[in-house]
């Protein structure tokens, strides 16, 4: 059998009492269950990154810049696929998780990216829809489906169950097709290095 999947995945939300690591442990917990992939949870609020961007194609000047960016930059790099977890703000997502994207580019290149979206009325899908024309600039592929909680804090308890059996389906769907994906583009990249 391949070697299993190294999946990020990128928990978005940066707010004060924020509902995020609720779902990011839920849908973690998915991941953990499978043995075609494994999980490197990134969330922005342990491993935050400088809002302020060096000139277009230089490396970060401030020595705090290049240390935040370590902590983060590499597994990015290091990962076969992406999860973002995000909620929906002003019918988008987050200007933090804007800018973890917009710190890095090949290290997104020619990989599969899932969503796992929340927020209200929307589901976070909103959001997503969004999320896919960045990912699409960055050489990314994403996924068909995608997790939409719409009022998550009703449907996933502190305890990481979901009351709603709705939210572990679409989550098992999302993940084998980043699975498919993961493992084409893994096998693909091995045997011609992206550089289009
Ligand atoms: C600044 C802000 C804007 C929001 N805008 C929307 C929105 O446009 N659509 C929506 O369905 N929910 C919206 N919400 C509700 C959030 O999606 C919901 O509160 C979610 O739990 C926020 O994620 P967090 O708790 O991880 O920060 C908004 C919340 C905030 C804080």
């Amino acid at each position: 059998m391949d070697s299993p999947l190294r999946v990020a995945v990128l928990l978005g939300s940066t707010r004060d009492g924020r509902f995020g690591p609720v779902v990011a442990n839920w849908f973690r917990a998915h991941l953990d269950r499978r043995d075609d992939m494994t999980a490197d949870l990134i969330d922005l609020v342990e491993t935050p990154l400088p809002t302020v961007f060096p000139v277009l194609g230089q490396p970060p000047a401030a020595e705090e810049h290049v240390e935040l960016l370590s902590a983060v930059s590499p597994r990015l790099a290091a990962a076969d696929a992406f999860v973002i977890v995000t909620p929906e703000y002003n019918r988008s997502f987050p200007a933090s998780l804007k800018n973890a994207i917009d710190w890095h580019n090949r290290e997104w290149n020619a990989k599969p990216v899932g969503f796992v979206a929340y927020g209200g009325f929307s589901a976070g899908l909103r959001a997503v829809e969004q999320l896919r024309l960045v990912m699409a600039e960055l050489h990314a592929v994403t996924v068909r489906d995608a997790v939409g909680l719409q009022a998550p804090w009703a449907q996933i308890g502190h305890d990481g169950a979901a009351a709603n059996p709705g939210a572990d389906a679409a989550a098992k769907a999302m993940l084998d097709q980043l699975a498919w994906w993961g493992h084409a583009l893994r096998e693909a990249r091995a045997a011609r290095p992206y550089g289009v």
